[in-house]
């Protein structure tokens, strides 16, 4: 049994399409976060291209395989990035977190609880589409964080995501952000849009987190493969992330089994074990 931790809040930042920006907003909502002295910790459950190391610059040397082989432990694997930020890399064991051993569901939990203690938050960054490991890291999150943006099949694949989580897991509360808007009004008429189906047809609740606007600074900043908080401070977009993290900031950090960092692991680890 895992002893009991203090709350952690674990946020997966998800969205069913590819490219409206999930990786950007998890990184630097991270650094947001840490900027405040939050002490977090960012998990790329991503094997994409264009991921968490990839943006950052990071070239880390061990990863999950290393911890669910008890190689090492999780301490080892995460790269610190700031005083208060580190990061635990994708990598193979990303994937085959579906299809995990025993032995491995074991090495997790402990990976897990030796580091509990020493963060606020987990942001987990999930690659596209709705994959059974995009599925399984977001139903073992306490807090989704949908994001959207103004193309074509964005507030269909948000829908068809939800309405998966919804129907097979039983989630009913989302957070949806409008990424790269070009007014806010713009951002509000996309989480309207959003919720005027899922009203029609799904029993949930959408909250409306806000937006953040498009900014060329983004790009520049991807392009120099840093973080737009840190490579333009001062952009439209770093502010607005800035606001991002103060709201989460204010959601509460919930006291039930859910807002343990164990819980987590153990959907995590539950998910693995059935499959899903
Ligand atoms: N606010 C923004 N303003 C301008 N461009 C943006 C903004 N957010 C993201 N972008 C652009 O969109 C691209 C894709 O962003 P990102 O990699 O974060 O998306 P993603 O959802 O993680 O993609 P994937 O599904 O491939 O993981 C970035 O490289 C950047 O150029
Ligand atoms: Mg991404």
């Amino acid at each position: 049994m895992m002893t009991a931790t203090k709350p952690v809040r674990v946020i997966a930042v998800t969205g069913g399409k590819g490219g409206v920006g999930k990786t950007n907003v998890s990184v630097n909502l991270a650094l947001a976060l840490s900027q405040t002295e939050q002490r977090v910790v960012l998990m790329d459950a991503d094997l994409g291209l264009a991921n968490v190391d990839v943006l950052l610059g990071l070239k880390p040397s061990k990863t999950i395989a290393d911890v669910l082989d008890g190689r090492c432990g999780l301490s080892e694997v995460m790269v610190p990035y700031n005083d208060f930020m580190s990061i635990v890399p994708a990598s193979s064991g990303t994937q085959e977190m579906t299809a995990l051993s025993v032995h491995e569901h074991a090495e997790l939990i402990h990976a897990f609880n030796d580091v509990a203690d020493q963060m606020d938050v987990l942001v987990v960054d999930t690659a596209a589409g709705i994959s059974d490991s995009v599925i399984n890291f977001v139903r073992a999150a306490q807090e989704v964080l949908v994001v959207v943006c103004d193309e074509p099949t964005s507030i269909t694949d948000a829908y068809a995501l939800i309405k998966l989580l919804n129907r097979d897991y039983q989630m009913t509360r989302f957070r949806v952000l409008a990424n790269m808007v070009r007014t806010e009004q713009e951002g509000r008429n996309m989480f309207s849009k959003l919720q005027t189906v899922t009203d029609r047809f799904l029993d949930v609740t959408l909250q409306y987190v806000g937006s953040i606007p498009y900014d060329e600074s983004v790009r520049k900043a991807v392009q120099r493969q840093a973080a737009v908080l840190k490579a333009f401070p001062k952009s439209k977009a770093a502010l607005a992330y800035r606001q991002l993290a103060n709201k989460v900031e204010s959601w509460p950090v919930l006291t039930t089994p859910r807002g343990h960092l164990e819980f987590f692991v153990e959907r995590l680890v539950q998910g693995a074990r059935t499959g899903n």
